[in-house]
């Protein structure tokens, strides 16, 4: 898997997400369809997405005991994604139980990523609300390498932390970076954002696009610039 930009179709309902795929025309952007979407549209959402030739990141963020998780990725499993996700906040323990739940009796598996911190969440919350008391930075970092410890392909965090990521759990090891946002646009609630080419220079390996595309006048547009900007190369 090459560097590549995910459109996150954060939309509610089939109907609405199958239209704005429309608009693409042949084209096939890889695809995060995260709890609105699946939660709205059920499993089939997936199998008509996958059917229609696009690569699917099901951005659930699974987080409950082991054997829970363990057991739903089972069934993700059979959902034939891509790439899917959980929280390294579960602890080594359930990600190592969700490894084994998403592996298919002859070895293969979607990849699986963990998410650090949401980039939602800033030093404060860090602090206050979660009683971590620690930089941002150290504990993206001490997720990222529990992740790694515990068999997973990369992890979920801000384009600012991707290259400490690779410093430390080495360059194959995946960073997915959501909080992306063109210059001239709001953050909205993402509190560490960073722009396409940014998130590239630092060495982001996919960048998780949502509102910039799914909101622009022209979503194709913005779409293709998101890629040139990221990839710094002519589509
Ligand atoms: O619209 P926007 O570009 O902010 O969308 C970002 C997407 O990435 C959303 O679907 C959000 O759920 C997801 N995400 C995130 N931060 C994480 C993990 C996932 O924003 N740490």
């Amino acid at each position: 898997m090459g560097k590549d930009v995910i459109i996150a179709c954060d939309f509610n309902g089939e109907e609405q997400t199958l239209a704005f795929l429309d608009r693409f025309e042949g084209r096939k952007p890889f695809v995060k369809i995260g709890m609105e979407l699946f939660y709205s549209a059920g499993p089939d959402i997936v199998r008509r997405i996958k059917a229609r030739g696009h690569r699917i990141f099901l951005d659930l963020k699974l987080h409950d005991i082991p054997n829970t998780v363990k057991k739903a990725m089972a069934v993700l499993r059979d959902l034939d994604v891509d790439l899917c996700n959980v929280h390294a906040a579960g602890t080594g323990r359930m990600m190592e139980a969700a490894l084994e739940g998403l592996t298919r009796p002859d070895g293969s598996r979607p990849l699986l990523i963990a998410v650090t911190q949401l980039t939602s969440t800033d030093q404060e919350a860090l602090e206050k609300d979660l009683w971590i008391e620690r930089p941002m930075d150290q504990v993206v970092m001490h997720y990222a390498l529990n992740a790694k410890r515990a068999g997973l392909d990369g992890v979920v965090c801000s384009p600012l932390e991707a290259g400490k990521v690779h410093e430390a759990c080495g360059a194959s090891f995946l960073t997915v970076t959501p909080g992306v946002r063109f210059a001239e646009n709001e953050a909205g609630d993402q509190k560490r954002v960073m722009t396409p080419a940014e998130a590239n220079r630092i060495g982001s390996d996919y960048i998780v696009v949502g509102r910039p595309i799914t909101a622009a006048a022209d979503p194709v547009a913005a779409y293709g610039r998101c890629l040139r900007e990221f990839t710094g190369t002519a589509e």
